[in-house]
């Protein structure tokens, strides 16, 4: 049997069966699952309210990880018991038949736990450097910077040569440095930027948040979007895009990095297991539940508590 978490109507899911793969074929490879997180993505589509339609009879579930079971014969650089990140959706189930080109390796000791969480937010958060428009020597202003996409940023951003300034919606300890939004915001994140070009914000709460964002920005800055954490629609002063040029750009992470190509893709990968597998994050985890649990999982992920819900997918 093949159990997997599939969206039954707006906000429910259903624990069902999917199809038990065969022997794989040729560029083939059938990998038992291991974990997979319930990110904030995964919620939006159980609610009905992501930015695409996901097909209702693909299991629920944007990342994991799992291991080679079986690979076909024309592939010759991947064995049995390798660990592998599913780039695809459809991972909250025990068992997936993916073709090579849909898989990145991961070295052998990676931790399974954290590794399942790799696909999605350092993907997101290296593309967002990448194409926010900050030049080396800017500052970018993010919120949520308590989230996993922020740890990333945080992370990454040394590559790109640029600083980041933290936003957060109540004090939190391990941010000491971190600003808390409010009205007086961009007075704020100017000070703290200290003469440094605010080249890019990185917005995922939307609402008014963006509007306090966006007045960060020097000329000709570019905001990110690419969340809607306050379930709000944009509130920007327009005298804020007009004066200053800005403009709001609307960010995917699987559009922007099918945009690279299937070479840059994998690489982009390969170098983000290597960072990982080089220093491994700790990101914080609250529970790790059996499938058959998946209700009480979600409720859980939906609580706003510190810490991802994971589903450990062997049992
Ligand atoms: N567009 C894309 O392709 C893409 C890809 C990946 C992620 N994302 C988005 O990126 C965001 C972060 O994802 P994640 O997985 O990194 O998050 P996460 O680790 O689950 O953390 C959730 C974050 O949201 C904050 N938050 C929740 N509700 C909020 C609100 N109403 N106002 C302000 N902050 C709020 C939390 O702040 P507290 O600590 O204060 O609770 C926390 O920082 C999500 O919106 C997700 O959908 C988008």
């Amino acid at each position: 049997v093949n159990p997997a978490v599939f969206r039954r109507a707006a906000g429910q899911v259903m624990l069902g069966s999917a199809p038990m793969p065969g022997a794989p074929l040729d560029n083939q490879l059938r990998v038992r699952m291991l974990h997979a997180p319930i990110n904030p993505a995964d919620l939006l589509a159980i609610d009905g309210r992501y930015a695409f339609d996901l097909e209702s009879a693909v299991p629920i579930g944007a990342e994991g990880v799992g291991v080679v079971e079986a690979a076909g014969d024309a592939i010759d650089d991947l064995r049995v018991g390798d660990r592998v990140l599913p780039l695809s959706r459809g991972n909250w189930c025990r068992y997936r038949l993916l073709d090579r080109s849909d898989v990145v390796f991961l070295p052998p000791d990676i931790d399974a736990v954290q590794a399942a969480m790799l696909r999605i937010n350092p993907a997101t958060a290296w593309l967002l450097l990448r194409s926010c428009g900050a030049e080396p020597g800017d500052v970018v202003v993010q919120n949520a910077a308590t989230s996993a996409v922020a740890h990333w940023v945080r992370r990454l951003a040394p590559t790109f040569g640029i600083t980041v300034i933290d936003v957060v919606r109540r004090p939190d300890p391990a941010l000491p440095d971190a600003l808390r939004d409010g009205d007086d915001l961009p007075d704020r994140v100017q000070a703290a930027a200290q003469g440094g070009r605010i080249g890019a914000a990185l917005d995922c709460v939307a609402g008014a948040a963006t509007g306090r964002m966006a007045a960060c920005l020097a000329t000709g800055g570019r905001l990110m979007l690419f969340g809607h954490l306050s379930g709000e629609p944009l509130q920007v002063a327009s005298q804020v895009m007009t004066a200053k040029g800005i403009s709001i750009t609307g960010f995917s992470l699987r559009p922007s990095e099918a945009a690279l190509g299937v070479e840059g893709r994998r690489a982009m990968f390969a170098a983000l297991a290597g960072i990982h597998a080089a220093d491994p994050p700790d990101l914080p985890v609250r529970a790790v539940l059996p499938l058959s649990r998946a209700e009480e999982a979600i409720a859980q992920a939906r609580s706003g508590e510190p810490g991802r819900v994971l589903f450990d997918l062997s049992c």
